[in-house]
């Protein structure tokens, strides 16, 4: 088996500036792949790509926020003039507001759909058309055990994850032929900058904890190595699927 299956395939990632992003970024770049690194902090950015290159690999940085249709449509030219293909595309960028539902704002409550539903269909429209013709092609979108089940005060979170559950499905029914496959990832409690709100109250975090059959915190390689395994030729077969990560939290 070859040491590098992946080497010289080229992937784009959004919110690689830390978090899944970053770790994505990272396993994938030790395994030879070539990087489009997507988020609004330019220098999370930066840091990323200067750790990714020494595994010999390309990497880019490319600043937009995915939410608006002119920053994808710019991030689009911008990553034609660097990369020929695109063969792996990891819609991971991703927010929460967390309040029950009759206290947001219209603007909370469409900030956190037009980031992790609008913003993933955004990076597809623009996207999947630059990994056709390859013989093969994976897109994972990030959802969440929120895609699964909810939680007071994750309202729009999880009308968001079951929503990109949706279009996982749909686009891998539509991308057949094109030997793309499209799966979702959704991890549980995962210690990043996300939930860190969360780590900190010690209440909350104990309620969490208790809650997990694993009883601890996942670990964002966790989630990377299993971002690989989607990636790899040996997970071909594999489309349309929404796979949980999540300690054992919906086996309850
Ligand atoms: N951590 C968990 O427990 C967990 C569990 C289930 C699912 N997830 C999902 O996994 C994904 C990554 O989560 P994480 O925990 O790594 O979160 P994180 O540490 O908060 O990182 C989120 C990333 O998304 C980027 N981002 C946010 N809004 C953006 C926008 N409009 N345009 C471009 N980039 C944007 C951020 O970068 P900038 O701020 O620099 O733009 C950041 O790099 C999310 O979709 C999340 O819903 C996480």
């Amino acid at each position: 088996m070859p040491q590098q299956p992946l080497k010289n395939r080229n992937a784009l990632i959004t919110g690689a500036g830390k978090g899944l992003g970053k770790t994505f970024a990272l396993a994938l770049a030790q395994g030879g792949v070539n990087l489009g690194l997507v988020g609004r902090n330019a220098d999370t950015l930066k840091s990323v790509a200067e750790e990714a290159r020494k595994h010999g690999v390309t990497a880019e940085t490319f600043t937009a926020d995915i939410s608006r249709e002119k920053d994808v449509l710019d991030l689009e030219k911008a990553v034609a003039s660097k990369f020929q293909k695109i063969h792996i595309l990891i819609n991971n960028a991703g927010i929460n507001v967390r309040k029950n539902v009759t206290d947001f704002t219209y603007d909370e409550w469409t900030s956190v759909i037009n980031t992790n539903l609008v913003g993933a269909f955004l990076m597809c429209r623009s996207f999947v058309p630059r990994m056709k013709d390859e013989g093969y092609g994976r897109i994972i979108n990030l959802t969440s055990i929120m895609a699964h089940v909810s939680s007071t005060g994750r309202g729009v979170y999880s009308a968001t994850k079951h929503a990109v559950a949706g279009l996982t499905k749909a686009l891998a029914l539509e991308l057949v032929d094109d030997a793309i496959t499209c799966v979702a990832i959704s991890p549980g409690f995962i210690a990043t900058d996300l939930t860190a709100p969360l780590r900190a109250d010690p209440a909350k975090n104990a309620a969490l904890m208790a809650q997990t059959p694993i009883k601890r915190w996942g670990k964002p390689e966790e989630i990377a190595a299993l971002a690989l395994y989607i990636c790899s030729d040996a997970a071909a077969f594999m489309t349309g699927n929404d796979v949980l990560i999540d300690g054992g939290w919906c086996a309850q």
